[in-house]
């Protein structure tokens, strides 16, 4: 494997949005209700991807691993959207690599990037939502030195709500 990690850019939407609900399949079976994992449409998340990618400036970034074209995982970063927190905190918004190239340091190394980035933009947190019954990450998570901080939230997805639990690092 040759990792490259780099920005993603408009181009890279419809290979981003395969692997985006290709990991939700698999890695999300058993904590996310079977219908509604089988109906993620890679055509609908393109689209969301090309809004995504279009905006993409400054301080919200999106970095994919890759090896050689081949998308293996990517990591969204940028200003928290709770904005009872005050403007040093970042968060990361999302972090994938697909279930077939994961303990391989993919993810460390998608989330070094994009904290990097959260320090050179000069947030002085960082925060992260997890699944709260996504043991493997929150496992990932804390082994990078991120703490529980004692908030949860509900995420509406149409009939789906799920439960998270929030995460934060001093930077
Ligand atoms: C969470 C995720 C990004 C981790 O990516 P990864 O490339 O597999 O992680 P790394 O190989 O960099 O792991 C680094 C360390 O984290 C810990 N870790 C990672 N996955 C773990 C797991 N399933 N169980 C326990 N510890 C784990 C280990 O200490 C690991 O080091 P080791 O492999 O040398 O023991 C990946 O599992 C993933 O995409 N999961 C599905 C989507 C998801 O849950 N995303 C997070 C949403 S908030």
């Amino acid at each position: 494997m040759t990792l490259t990690i780099r920005k993603a850019e408009l181009k890279d939407a419809a290979q981003i949005a395969k692997m985006h609900v290709e990991t939700w399949q698999i890695a999300y079976r058993g904590h996310i209700p079977e219908d509604y994992l089988n109906k993620l449409s890679v055509e609908e998340r393109t689209q969301k991807w090309i809004g995504i990618l279009s905006s993409q400036k400054n301080k919200n970034l999106t970095f994919l691993a890759l090896d050689e074209n081949e998308v293996l995982g990517f990591c969204s970063v940028g200003p928290t959207e709770d904005k009872r927190l005050s403007k040093i905190t970042g968060e990361l918004h999302a972090l994938y690599v697909h279930p077939s190239k994961h303990r391989q340091g993919l993810g460390s190394a998608l989330m070094k990037t994009g904290v990097d980035k959260l320090i050179k933009q000069g947030f002085k947190k960082a925060i992260v939502w997890v699944l709260k019954s996504n043991k493997s990450a929150l496992q990932f998570y804390e082994t990078a030195g991120w703490k529980a901080d004692g908030k949860n939230r509900k995420d509406k997805r149409g009939k789906v709500t799920l439960e998270d639990i929030r995460l934060g690092m001093d930077l």
